[in-house]
């Protein structure tokens, strides 16, 4: 078998870690036993580009039992656990093509090796295989893809816009099940939890600027604000500043912000979103970081520019100090904070987001050959499936329409 990993001894600790997740992942479980029954992948090949994490590979073992063959490599350098990467090529036989902190070449060669297996469903968590299959010209063969994040569902509707998508694309992310909970509380709470392990700094009375109030945004600001700090939220858009106003936020630009805030997070899926106007306005000891996808949120060459000296103050954590004296401190490169300070979003929200994906996988396959080169969503009934069948692992149960309200609501005409 095939595999590009870090030290394939990691596995035990590894297998511990992917077993703790699996055990708060029930309806990932669920799904698995009865795919495990029905083998609806029976032979599919599908190649994933996804955060190698532990949650991850209960996913990738769930493909496998419903008769997948999976390859998987990463979608973030900095993102993959070394440990469960050997676990799931040592005792689940999964190649994974992914090492902790590879570069750029190695990234793009591992992604290369998952499409070098003529997959027939590709899975993406930010598109970069499903562009690099385009790119490169080899997306015959493939019936279709799946995307995980808000990053890769903006790519893939732009590329349906000019007409250069060549398969069709399940956005998981526009689920309910899966930004409702993920994007929000997977987010808001991951995101704090990388910021806490890089700085081990005091939350509680500081003030935290928010950059975007999308679903991670919410999440982050309402977390912020339950450890206490004073949060400010920058939007572009008028109908979430008017959200996040009476959410009972301070909203402001970020101009504003800049010469305000103790930490900054990002999560707008934009570029530049902290520019060197505002790193030149900020505070000494300010602490940066960004929650989107990729690492363009905020300006690091602006930064680098700016500075005269940068040093690793501790894990995750750079101290950059600028030419007029004062210091700035970047977690995680600008990197996603909450994978690479942290764990990532915890297993009982990628239950959610996963049982997604493994529904998708198997839509995708079932519809081949009926689907157009278009961005789609699952049907409401599949997320509804996914929202009970959580309800039913949390042991709590919820009222139903009686006929009469049905009926009910159902009627045009006036109630008497
Ligand atoms: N995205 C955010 N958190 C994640 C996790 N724990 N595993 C995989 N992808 C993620």
């Amino acid at each position: 078998m095939d595999f590009h990993i870090q030290n394939p001894a990691l596995h035990e600790e590894g297998k511990r870690r992917i077993e703790w997740a699996g055990a708060h992942m029930p309806v990932l479980r669920q799904i698995r036993e009865e795919y495990e029954k029905s083998r609806p992948l029976e032979g599919v090949r599908i190649g994933a580009c996804l955060h190698v994490t532990s949650e991850t590979a209960n996913l990738m073992i769930t493909l496998k039992a419903a008769g997948a063959e999976v390859r998987l490599s990463a979608s973030n350098p900095l993102s993959t656990q070394d440990d469960v990467a050997a676990a799931l090529v040592q005792d689940y036989g999964i190649p994974v093509f992914a090492v902790h902190g590879e570069d750029r070449d190695t990234y793009y060669r591992h992604i290369e090796e998952v499409l070098a297996f003529d997959p027939q469903i590709t899975l993406d968590d930010g598109g970069d295989l499903t562009a690099y299959a385009h790119k490169t010209g080899r997306t015959q063969g493939i019936v279709g893809g799946t995307e995980e994040t808000t990053t890769g569902v903006i790519r893939f509707r732009a590329m349906e816009r000019d007409g250069a998508l060549r398969y069709p694309i399940i956005a998981v992310n526009d689920s309910r099940t899966k930004y409702l909970f993920d994007n929000r509380y997977g987010t808001g709470q991951s995101t704090i939890d990388g910021i806490l392990r890089a700085t081990n700094l005091l939350i509680a009375g500081s003030v935290f600027v928010v950059a975007g109030y999308g679903w991670c945004g919410r999440g982050i600001a309402l977390r912020a604000r339950g450890m206490g700090a004073r949060v400010i939220v920058t939007e572009v858009d008028p109908i979430r500043a008017v959200e996040a106003v009476m959410d009972g936020f301070e909203v402001m630009p970020m101009r504003d912000a800049a010469t305000r805030g103790d930490f900054f997070v990002t999560a707008t899926g934009d570029i530049h979103v902290i520019g060197r106007e505002a790193l030149e306005r900020m505070k000494d000891g300010a602490v940066l970081a960004n929650a989107g996808h990729f690492d363009v949120e905020i300006d690091l060459e602006a930064l680098r520019e700016l500075s005269r000296e940068v040093r690793e103050i501790r894990p995750n954590l750079e101290e950059y100090r600028l030419k007029d004296g004062r210091r700035l401190y970047l977690i995680g490169q600008g990197r996603l904070v909450n994978l690479v300070a942290a764990e990532g979003h915890p297993p009982t929200v990628m239950d959610l987001s996963f049982a997604n994906q493994a529904r998708a996988a198997v839509y995708l396959w079932e519809h081949r050959g009926r689907l157009e080169p278009r961005v789609y969503t699952l049907p409401a009934e599949i997320d509804e499936e996914i929202a009970r069948r959580k309800l039913q692992a949390l042991g709590i149960q919820i009222d139903t329409l009686t006929e009469e309200q049905r009926r009910y609501l159902s009627t045009w005409e006036e109630g008497t």
